[in-house]
C-alpha cells in the first residue's frame, strides 16, 4: 500500500482574488436568501470557500463574520481549502455503518495518511464524509468524483485510489 502514499503530481489552486469575490457576492446579494448561492458560487470559482471571503460576505449580507464561520462549517458540502484532483466521498450515515463502512473508511484513512477531509500531499485525491448517498441497498456507498460506488469494500476502495490518475 506505501504506493497510495508516494502518487506524485500537482494540483491546481485557484488563487484568491477579492475583486472577483466582490463581483460574486454584488451578483448574487438582491436574491432572497442570497447566502448559500453566494457560498457555493464562490466555492466554484476558488475550489473552497476562503476565510477571506467571510467578511466580505458579512459585510454585503449585513451579518457577523462569526454567522457566516458557521453556516460554511455547518454545511459540509463547503470546503475550507481546495480538493485535490479526486474526491471520494464515503458514507458514514447508519446503512453503510452497519455494513462495515466506518471500518473501510478507518482503513483506506489510515493507509493513505489522511483525516477525514483531507487531501493528499500530492493534490490528488480528497477523501470527504458523506450522510448518505441514496444507495444503501448497495451499502457500503462511496461517490467516487461522480461516480457512484456500492459494496465499496476496502479492497475495492483501495484499487479505485490507486489506479486513479
Ligand atoms: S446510508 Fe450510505 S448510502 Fe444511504
Amino acid at each position: 500500500m506505501s504506493g497510495l502514499k508516494t502518487m506524485v503530481a500537482t494540483a491546481a489552486t485557484p488563487a484568491w482574488n477579492e475583486a472577483e469575490a466582490a463581483a460574486i457576492i454584488a451578483s448574487h446579494r438582491h436574491r432572497e436568501g442570497p447566502l448559500l448561492p453566494i457560498l457555493h458560487a464562490i466555492q466554484a470559482a476558488f475550489g473552497c470557500v476562503p476565510p477571506e471571503a467571510e467578511p466580505l460576505i458579512a459585510n454585503a449580507l449585513n451579518l457577523s463574520r462569526a454567522e457566516i464561520h458557521g453556516v460554511v462549517t455547518f454545511y459540509h458540502d463547503f470546503r475550507r481549502k481546495p480538493a485535490g484532483r479526486h474526491v471520494l466521498k464515503l458514507c458514514r450515515a447508519e446503512a453503510c455503518q452497519s455494513m462495515g463502512g466506518e471500518a473501510n473508511a478507518a482503513r483506506l484513512l489510515a493507509t493513505i495518511g489522511l483525516d477525514w477531509g483531507g487531501t493528499t500531499p500530492d493534490g490528488r485525491l480528497t477523501i470527504e464524509p458523506v450522510y448518505c448517498l441514496g444507495l444503501c441497498a448497495n451499502a457500503p456507498a462511496a461517490l467516487f468524483d461522480d461516480m457512484p460506488v456500492g459494496r465499496a469494500d476496502a479492497a475495492r476502495l483501495e484499487t479505485l485510489v490507486r489506479e486513479a490518475a
